[in-house]
């Protein structure tokens, strides 16, 4: 059975009295180890999806098993304990806690976490560094620019060593440089730690780069080959 089964996905808005069907039955496998991108235009569906995939956006309807688990069956605990030991998130807009530092913020996912996390200080320090924020270890998220606050949620996206990472116009403002150090970073981490990835980019270059290449329109998903 494939990692990730998305069967017959569909989330349906309800503003004021009317409806907006924003993901219209989206059905995905994805195989451990898989590295996927999913391009399409502003408003398409994509972080809806996304969201729906990492357990904090109930769907409407359909269904979702992660390792053969039906996901939206579980609890709220279940669902929390879900997305903490499976799921790294990088999401489209900022997500870093102000007053904490960079390696704090890195650390702030493992308190969640039901794993033990031996080493988990020099694990944050060593992730930072691989994002190139060595230096920015105890800055804050005020004291760093907008691509440094988003390569910080890269490497606590990683930070609980999850099995599925979900990554969200990760490198929306980047530069050409570091858009290409962090793509790097990523397809290192798909490899050698065997993370699948999903990727959610209007980089065409980037999305160029994945295995398998999705495209959303207007709440549909499809394979481009
Ligand atoms: N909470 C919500 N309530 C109502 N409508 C919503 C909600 N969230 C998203 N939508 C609508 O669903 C559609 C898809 O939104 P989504 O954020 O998934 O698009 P996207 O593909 O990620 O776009 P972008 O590339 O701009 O990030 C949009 O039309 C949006 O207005
Ligand atoms: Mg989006």
């Amino acid at each position: 059975m494939p990692q990730v089964v998305v069967e017959h996905l569909s989330k349906v808005f309800k503003i004021a009295d009317s409806q907006f069907t924003a993901v219209n039955d989206a059905n995905l496998n994805v195989e451990k180890g898989d590295f996927i991108s999913i391009v399409g235009h502003s408003g398409s569906g994509k972080s809806t999806l996304l969201s729906i995939l990492g357990g904090v956006l109930n769907p409407t309807s359909g269904n979702l098993y992660i390792d053969g688990q039906d996901v939206y069956s579980m609890n709220a605990n279940g669902l929390a304990e879900y997305r903490a030991s499976k799921i790294g998130f990088v999401f489209q807009f900022s997500s870093l806690v102000p007053v904490l530092t960079a390696k704090e913020n890195l650390l702030l996912p493992t308190i969640f976490s039901p794993r033990q996390h031996d080493g988990k200080e020099k694990r944050a320090l060593e992730y930072l560094d691989l994002v190139g924020l060595g230096d920015k270890v105890n800055s804050r998220p005020f004291q760093l620019s907008g691509g440094q606050r988003r390569r910080v949620a890269i490497a606590r996206a990683i930070m609980n060593q999850p099995e599925l990472l979900l990554a969200d116009e990760p490198t929306g403002d980047l530069d050409e440089d570091t858009e290409a150090e962090v793509m790097q970073f990523f397809e290192k981490i798909n490899k050698e730690m065997g993370i699948t990835f999903i990727l959610v980019t209007h980089v065409l270059g980037l999305a160029e780069k994945a295995k398998k290449k999705f495209r959303m329109h207007g709440g549909k998903l499809s394979e481009i080959s």
